[in-house]
């Protein structure tokens, strides 16, 4: 079973994000070789939740949270708050590092409270540098120079690196950075690569749904 984690950043409005859930929704349904997570932009969780409600292998992710609890902090986003709304929330993405400063140490207080919360990380890493949490069980690899570039890594490069960051055992490994309907299918015959987390090539819904539908096959 593979993980294809759509991460649509910071695009589309409600209507925006309706089509696509009424156009994801019109595809064959998704089997068990596939997990799909949709991380919409906050605004956007609860309307494409609903609509994607009737494909239950379909899961909700937030792109980030609050550290804090739930309380006094006007305009944050906190894990108790995105209870009941998704299973997932990516932690330290390299754009929140690279755009909000994010450090490890803000990004371990951000795991602490996902997994206080019921919700369930998925960790980004650059490199063996950024160092993992304890608790997480989803680590997403993704190399600056391949996210948004176009220039995704090669599958190679993806396991050699693999074997530098320390996974906790039995932790879900998945690659991110520039993965299209293209170039999916080399990462999906590694039995090594878990999954992959797509930003642009998910943005449309045709388009997301032919790289899922490569581990389908
Ligand atoms: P990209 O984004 O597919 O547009 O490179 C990947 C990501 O940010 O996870």
């Amino acid at each position: 079973m593979k993980y294809f984690i759509a991460n649509w950043k910071a695009n589309k409005n409600l209507d925006e994000a309706n089509q696509w859930a009424d156009t994801f929704i019109k595809q064959p349904s998704i089997t068990e070789k596939a997990l799909v997570v949709v991380a919409p932009p906050f605004p956007l969780i609860f309307p494409v939740k609903t609509k994607l409600a009737q494909q239950p292998a379909i899961r909700l992710s937030a792109q980030d949270i609050s550290l804090y609890d739930n309380g006094s902090y006007t305009g944050e986003v906190t894990a108790g708050s995105l209870k009941g709304l998704v299973d997932y929330v990516i932690i330290g993405h390299n754009e929140r590092k690279q755009y909000f400063n994010e450090n490890s140490d803000l990004l371990f207080k951000k795991t602490g409270q996902a997994i206080k919360n019921g919700l369930r990380p998925i960790f980004c890493v650059r490199n063996e540098q950024d160092a993992i949490p304890p608790g997480v069980d989803i680590v997403a690899y993704e190399p600056v120079a391949a996210v948004g570039t176009g220039d995704n890594e090669s599958v190679e490069n993806v396991l050699k690196m693999k074997t530098k960051l320390k996974l906790p055992a039995g932790c879900i490994f998945i690659y991110g950075g520039s993965v299209d309907e293209n170039n999916v299918t080399a990462y999906l015959r590694s039995d090594q690569i878990d999954g992959l987390l797509v930003g642009k090539a998910s943005l449309d819904p045709d388009g997301f749904y032919r790289i899922i539908k490569q581990a389908l096959l």
